[in-house]
C-alpha cells in the first residue's frame, strides 16, 4: 500500500501565521523497495472537507517530494487553508489523499490598524519592572464568530491573555530580532475561545532584549526606551461581516506585581501587589491609567509562523544537597536554560529567593563566580493564603544547581520543578552506540544545543553575555541539524545577520548586533573591530549553506544570496593578494596552544583568514551554482581557485611543509582542500605527528576542533580519528564527560584536574562550540552523509566509519524524505572481525554505500556490490537492507 505518511509546511506540521505560501513536503509509505515518486497532486482548500478546493494542481509528473512550491493561491490574510496530497510511484501505485495540513496566515499586507501602546513613559528608560495592558470589548451580536485571529507583537517581550487564560504557549515572545529591521509578530487561532458578550484581552509587558540590560558591558535601551504592545484581532462573522479590534488609546495600563525582570539578572515579583482577575472580564480596570502610543516602524513587522520559544521538559530534582558551607542546593541533574518553577505554602511577606548556577566548587560550594555580573536571581514574595505556584516569564536562566537563599517552609523535591526552554524544533538525530562515555557526550551536545538554542544561537545561556556569536553558530550548525529541524531557526536568525551587516558587507561578531557602537571592551576599541572575524563572519555564507544542504532549500540561499556575496566581496576588498587580514580576529579561540593566559591559539591569524576566505568563497560558488546564477557561478569559483593558489604560496614551503606548526593549521588546509595534492600525505603525517607530540590530545580551538576528526577520518587516519574521539584524560571531550559534564565546556581546562578552575572571567560549562564533533558522530561513526548535488538527503552517501572497539552503533537521521537509519555491529571470528550493517533508505531517495576496509562481503542482500581494492560500493533505491563483511 502505497500512502503519504506525513505532510509538511514549511518543515512543519501545522503553521500559524504566514505571510507567503509555504514549502510543502511529504514522506511517503509503502511495503515496496525502491519506490519513486511519479506524480503527485496538490489541493488546497479554505476548508478541511475539501469541498471548496482553492487550487488544484492536476496531476504532475516529478519525483520532487520535498520543498514543492505552490505559487497559484492568491491567500487572504487571517485566513486558516488546508493541504493535501496525493501521489503515484514507480510501481504503478496510487496513494490515497494524505491527511490534511493546515495553516492561517498573517497580516500579510493588511495594514495594521493600531499603533504600539505603553504603559511607560521615556521616564521608565532605566526600569525593569513589568507592566499591564487591558481592554474589554464585547462582540458584535447578530451573527455567530466564524473565525477569530489574534496577530500580537511588543517592544520588549509579551505575553498575552484572553478572558484570564494565556493566549498560546510560546514564551518569551516575540524574541529577539534586529528590531528596527525585522520584528516578529505571532499570530494564534482565538475562534472557540471569544465569549459570546463581554471578553477582555490584555498582556503582560517585559523590558527582555529590547530595552532590557544586554551585553557583558552591561548597557541598556539598545532599541528603545519604553515596552510596547501591537496587537489585531480580526473576528470573521458568519454573515460575512468582521470586526477588528486593535491597540489605541482606548486601552488602559497598571504596573504588574513583577517588580523587576531582566534576561540577565532574573525576576522580582511581589504577589502581594497582584490585581486579582486583570485579565478576566468582571475587573473594573476604568480607574487604571491611559496608554500612550510609541511611535515604531510598522512595516518591520514579519509574520512568524513556527520555531517559537516553548516549555519543552520539566525536570525533577535529582537530589537536594547541603554543601559544606551549608547551602541549601537543588541539584536537577542537568545543565539546562529555562526556569525553576516553584510551589510554596507561607503567609504574607514570606519570601522564595532561589540563585541558579552551573557548577559546584572542588569543595563543593555554591560557585557563582562564572556568572560574571549576571545574578540569576528569582525572588517571590508571597502574597499568602492557599498554596502558590510560581515561575518567573521575562527572563530565563543558565543552570543545572539552584541555591535556595530562602523558602518558607520545608524544601521537598516535589516542590521545585525546572522548565526546560528552547526554541520549538523537531528532533531528528538519534545515536546510541555500544560505549556509554559516547553516549553521554552525544547527550551533552545535544543539550549544549538545547541550552543555547533559546531563539537565537547564544555562546552561553547563563553569564552576561547569552549573544548570537557567529562564529559558534557557524561551527555548530551542522552538528546542531543533524540533531534537531533547524531550518527554520537559521533562517531567522539569518535574516537579522543580513539586516545587521555595515554597509561594506561586514558582518557583526554577534547577531542581533549589539556590540557596534556600544563596545566597551578593551580590545574591541583598540582594534576598532566590533566586526568580520574570519570563521565568525562566515556564518554568513556556512550556515545558509548548510541549511541548503541539510534541506535541500533554495529559498533561503535566495533570502541570503546577497549577504553571502556581500561577505565575499568584503573579503575580497580587504585583502592582499588573496591573503586577507582584518583588524581584530578571534583565529583558533581558545586553543590550548595559546600563550599562557591568552585566549589566541598559536594559529596564525592570517593562515586561518585565507583559509574561510577559500573554504567560504567555494561554498558562494556552488549556492550561486544551485541558483542557476552561473555567471557569478563562474566568477567565485575562479576567485575560489587563485586564493587556494595564494594559500599555497604563502603557507606551503616548495618541499612541502606548512609554515604553520599547528594542529589547526593541517586540519583547516587538509578539511577545506587547500593542500597541494602531492604534499597531502605529508601534511597528513605532520598532523599526526602533531597529534602524537602531545600524546594523542588535541590542543586546538573553535577553528580547528570541528574538523579534527574529519580532517584524519578522510584521509585515511581512521584509527587515529577514533582514539582522538576517545581519549578520556585532559585535554579531551571524554574528559569533561568524565568530569560528570552534562554539557559541553567553553574550555578544555574549564575544570583542571586538580579540580581548579579556569579564570571566571570566561568560563561557561555550557557552550556548544566543542560540541560540534557531533557532525562526526552522525557523518562519520553512523556514516550518514549529504550529498552537496542531490542536497537535503534526496541522495545520501551511507559510509560509517567502523572502529574506537565499539561493538555497535544504532544511529537515525530523520530527513525531509524519512528516517535514514544506520545500524552497525561488530563480532569477532576465527576469519577477523565481521561487521553486519543495517541500513533504511526512505523512499522516494537513493544511497550509496561506500565501504572501506572489506576483505570479504559475506552477505549482502538485494544489493549489488562492486569492489575496487578495499572497498565495496552499492546504489541502493529506498528501503532496507543488511549486509555483513570480513574486515581486512
Ligand atoms: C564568547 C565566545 C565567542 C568569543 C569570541 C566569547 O565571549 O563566549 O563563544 O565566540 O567571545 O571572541
Amino acid at each position: 500500500m502505497l500512502s503519504v505518511k506525513k505532510i509538511t509546511l514549511d518543515y512543519e506540521l501545522s503553521l500559524s501565521g504566514v505571510d507567503n505560501f509555504p514549502v510543502v513536503g511529504w514522506e511517503i509509505e509503502s511495503h515496496q523497495k525502491n519506490v519513486k515518486q511519479v506524480s503527485y497532486q496538490l489541493q488546497v482548500s479554505i476548508d478541511k472537507y475539501f469541498d471548496a478546493t482553492l487550487f488544484d494542481s492536476g496531476v504532475i509528473s516529478s519525483d520532487t517530494s520535498a520543498n514543492v512550491n505552490v505559487s497559484d493561491v492568491l491567500l487572504r490574510p487571517s485566513t486558516r487553508y488546508f493541504v493535501r496530497v496525493k501521489i503515484n510511484d514507480n510501481h504503478g501505485e496510487e496513494s490515497p489523499w494524505s491527511a490534511v495540513a493546515e495553516f492561517i496566515t498573517g497580516m500579510m499586507e493588511n495594514p495594521w490598524g493600531g499603533d504600539f501602546i505603553s504603559a511607560e513613559t521615556s521616564a521608565d528608560k532605566d526600569n525593569s519592572k513589568v507592566t499591564l495592558v487591558r481592554k474589554s470589548f464585547s462582540l458584535t451580536k447578530g451573527s455567530a464568530v466564524a473565525s477569530a485571529y489574534l496577530h500580537v507583537s511588543a517592544l520588549g517581550l509579551y505575553q498575552f491573555y484572553l478572558n484570564g487564560h494565556k493566549v498560546g504557549n510560546d514564551v518569551l515572545t516575540p524574541g529577539w530580532t534586529s528590531y528596527p529591521n525585522h520584528l516578529l509578530y505571532q499570530t494564534y487561532d482565538l475562534s472557540e475561545q471569544l465569549q459570546c458578550d463581554d471578553n477582555v484581552i490584555g498582556a503582560e509587558l517585559g523590558a527582555g532584549w529590547f530595552k532590557g540590560d544586554m551585553g557583558f558591558t552591561r548597557d541598556r535601551n539598545y532599541y528603545g526606551q519604553q515596552t510596547a504592545l501591537i496587537c489585531q484581532l480580526v473576528i470573521h462573522y458568519q454573515d460575512g461581516t468582521q470586526q477588528i479590534i486593535v491597540t489605541d488609546d482606548s486601552w488602559r495600563a497598571e504596573d504588574s506585581p513583577i517588580l523587576f525582570s531582566e534576561i540577565y539578572d532574573g525576576e522580582i515579583c511581589d504577589a502581594s501587589l497582584e490585581h486579582e482577575g486583570w485579565n478576566n472580564t468582571g475587573f473594573d480596570g476604568t480607574h487604571w491609567r491611559p496608554v500612550s502610543l510609541i511611535s515604531f516602524d510598522k512595516k518591520v513587522l514579519t509574520a512568524q509562523g513556527v520555531c517559537k520559544v516553548k516549555k519543552i521538559a520539566a525536570l525533577e530534582p535529582a537530589s537536594i544537597i547541603i554543601t559544606p558551607q551549608g547551602d541549601t542546593v537543588i541539584d536537577f541533574g542537568q545543565n539546562l536554560s529555562g526556569w525553576v518553577e516553584f510551589k510554596v505554602n507561607g503567609k504574607l511577606g514570606d519570601k522564595v529567593i532561589l540563585c541558579h548556577f552551573e557548577t559546584l566548587d572542588a569543595q563543593g560550594n555554591v560557585y557563582l563566580d562564572n556568572l560574571r555580573s549576571a545574578k540569576q536571581r528569582v525572588e517571590y514574595i508571597l502574597k499568602g493564603g492557599a498554596a502558590e505556584v510560581y515561575h518567573p516569564q521575562f527572563t530565563y536562566q543558565g543552570f543545572r544547581y539552584v541555591k535556595v537563599e530562602s523558602y518558607p517552609g520545608k524544601i521537598v523535591p516535589e516542590n521545585f520543578k525546572a522548565l526546560v526552554l528552547h526554541s520549538d524544533m523537531a528532533p531528528t538525530g538519534h545515536f546510541n552506540c555500544s560505549n556509554e562515555d559516547l553516549n553521554q557526550l552525544h547527550r551533552n551536545i545535544l543539550w549544549g544545543l538545547k541550552g543555547n538554542f533559546v531563539d537565537v544561537p547564544t555562546d552561553c545561556p547563563q553569564r552576561d553575555e547569552r549573544l548570537g556569536w557567529t562564529g559558534d553558530a557557524q561551527i555548530f550548525c551542522r552538528t546542531a541539524s543533524y540533531l534537531m529541524h533547524t531550518r527554520n531557526f537559521f533562517a531567522k536568525w539569518l535574516r537579522d545577520l543580513k539586516h545587521d551587516q555595515t554597509p561594506e558587507g561586514g558582518v557583526p561578531h554577534v547577531v542581533p548586533d549589539i556590540l557596534t557602537g556600544h563596545c566597551a571592551n578593551d580590545i574591541n576599541l583598540a582594534e576598532g573591530g566590533t566586526h568580520s572575524a574570519a570563521a565568525w563572519a562566515d556564518a554568513a555564507v556556512i550556515n545558509p549553506w548548510t541549511m541548503y544542504l541539510m534541506y535541500g532549500d533554495t529559498r533561503i540561499l535566495e533570502q541570503q544570496y546577497e549577504s553571502m556575496k556581500a561577505w565575499i566581496e568584503f573579503m575580497v576588498v580587504h585583502s592582499e593578494n588573496h591573503i586577507w587580514r582584518y583588524k581584530l580576529q578571534f583565529g583558533d579561540w581558545v586553543a590550548l596552544d595559546a600563550k599562557e593566559g591568552s585566549y589566541f591559539g598559536a594559529t596564525p591569524v592570517d593562515l586561518v583568514s585565507t583559509a574561510y576566505f577559500a573554504h567560504s568563497t567555494r561554498l558562494f560558488s556552488l549556492a550561486a551554482k544551485a541558483l542557476g546564477r552561473t555567471e557569478d557561478y563562474l566568477k567565485y569559483h575562479a576567485l575560489q581557485q587563485q586564493i587556494v593558489q595564494h594559500f599555497q604560496d604563502e603557507f606551503f614551503t616548495p618541499s612541502g611543509r606548512l609554515a604553520a606548526r599547528t594542529q589547526t593549521a593541517h586540519i583547516l588546509a587538509l578539511y577545506f582542500n587547500l593542500v597541494p595534492e602531492p604534499f597531502r600525505e605529508r601534511t597528513v603525517n605532520t598532523l599526526v605527528e602533531l597529534l602524537h607530540e602531545h600524546d594523542g590530545h588535541l590542543v586546538t580551538g573553535f577553528v580547528g576542533t570541528p574538523y579534527f576528526c574529519h580532517a584524519l577520518s578522510q584521509n585515511g587516519r581512521e584509527k587515529e580519528a577514533w582514539a582522538l574521539l576517545l581519549k578520556d584524560d585532559f585535554p579531551s571531550w571524554l574528559y569533561q564527560v568524565k568530569a560528570g559534564a552534562t554539557t559541553i565546556w567553553e574550555h578544555w581546562d574549564g575544570i583542571k584536574p586538580d579540580g581548579s578552575m579556569w579564570s571566571a572571567d570566561m568560563n561557561s560549562f555550557n557552550h556548544y562550540a566543542y560540541g560540534a564533533v557531533g557532525e562526526w558522530l552522525y557523518r562519520s561513526v553512523a556514516g550518514i552523509e549529504a550529498d552537496e548535488n542531490a542536497p537535503g538527503f534526496k541522495h545520501v552517501i551511507i559510509s560509517p566509519v567502523i572502529g574506537g572497539d565499539l561493538s555497535w552503533v544504532e544511529a537515525a537521521y530523520q530527513s525531509g524524505y524519512g528516517e535514514i537509519g544506520v545500524t552497525w555491529k561488530v563480532r569477532d571470528s576465527e576469519m577477523g572481525k565481521i561487521v553486519t550493517l543495517n541500513i533504511r533508505v526512505p523512499h522516494n531517495t537513493q544511497a550509496t554505500v561506500n565501504l572501506s576496509a572489506v576483505r570479504e562481503v559475506i552477505e549482502a542482500q538485494d544489493m549489488e556490490m562492486v569492489q575496487q581494492g578495499d572497498n565495496w560500493t552499492a546504489q541502493v533505491g529506498s528501503g532496507e537492507y543488511q549486509l555483513e563483511y570480513l574486515c581486512v
